[in-house]
């Protein structure tokens, strides 16, 4: 049995315009040259991007992903973004139930599930993302809150290969906080439990990415605890030194 190949995603989330195409350009370029190591890499610009950040990326070793996704393939969804038009666009990769999307959107575990399905269908690979409050987890709810999470945003019938899962505890994203690596640790086990019963021995090679507050200086730490196999990135992917201080961990 070995470890599932690590990913290194970045959300760009809703930054960057044409010009941060430069950057972008220089992610892949450094991943190109080995920078990621064994890792694979991929950034998640916003939608306007996507297509722009493909092309850049054609032929190269970075992946180009996006960051939600519409459940259905075509329709009356005024603003909405289909799976099929991302791998259109030449997206890899949608991520689906981001914290900031379940709070700003009301969006559901089944609403995630519904979407997730949507990416993998499109032949997207779905990084789906579940995590506590800070609330649930000084209340000690932290397992039972990922545990529905997982159950309530994942199907059995989702193919293993086409699925990543990103623990990312609200708490953590953005603020500069992490939870010990002990946590992380406990958290990511947990989860793993969980993909085995769901997806039986194939649940052994579903990456679960840890995100919130990765940075260069913690990646190292973070990126070395048993079950992480890989980050979502948020502030730090907007750079190509971040970005690639924390991949480079894996070279
Ligand atoms: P930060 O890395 O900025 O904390 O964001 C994490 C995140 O939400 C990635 O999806």
């Amino acid at each position: 049995m070995t470890a599932p190949r690590p990913l290194v995603a970045g959300n760009w989330k809703m930054n960057g315009l044409k010009a941060a195409l430069g950057e972008l350009k220089a992610i892949r370029d450094a991943v190109g040259s080995g920078g990621a190591g064994r890792a694979e890499a991929a950034i998640c610009p916003p939608f306007t991007l996507v297509a722009a950040a493909a092309e850049a990326a054609r032929g190269a070793s970075l992946g180009i992903g996006a960051q939600d996704c519409h459940a259905n393939a075509s329709g009356a969804h005024t603003g909405d973004i289909s799976a099929q038009m991302l791998a259109d666009a030449g997206a890899a990769y949608v991520i689906v139930g981001h914290s900031e999307r379940r709070a700003d959107h009301g969006e559901t575990d089944a609403v995630v599930r519904a979407k997730a399905a949507a990416g993998i269908k499109a032949g997207l690979t779905a990084i789906v993302c579940v995590g506590e409050t800070r609330d649930q987890r000084v209340a000690g709810k932290a397992n039972e809150i990922v545990g529905a999470q997982i159950e309530g945003s994942l199907d059995a019938d989702f193919p293993a290969t086409n699925l990543v899962v990103a623990y990312e505890p609200v708490w953590a994203i953005g603020t500069g906080l992490t939870p010990t690596t002990a946590d992380v640790a406990d958290m990511h086990a947990f989860i793993r439990g969980k993909l085995e019963k769901l997806y039986g021995r194939k649940g052994v090679d579903i990456r679960i990415l840890y995100g919130g507050s990765v940075k260069p200086s913690n990646a190292a730490e973070l990126m070395g605890v048993k079950n992480v196999d890989g980050a979502l990135v948020g502030g730090a992917s907007l750079t190509c030194a971040d970005f690639m201080g924390i991949a480079g961990v894996y070279k």
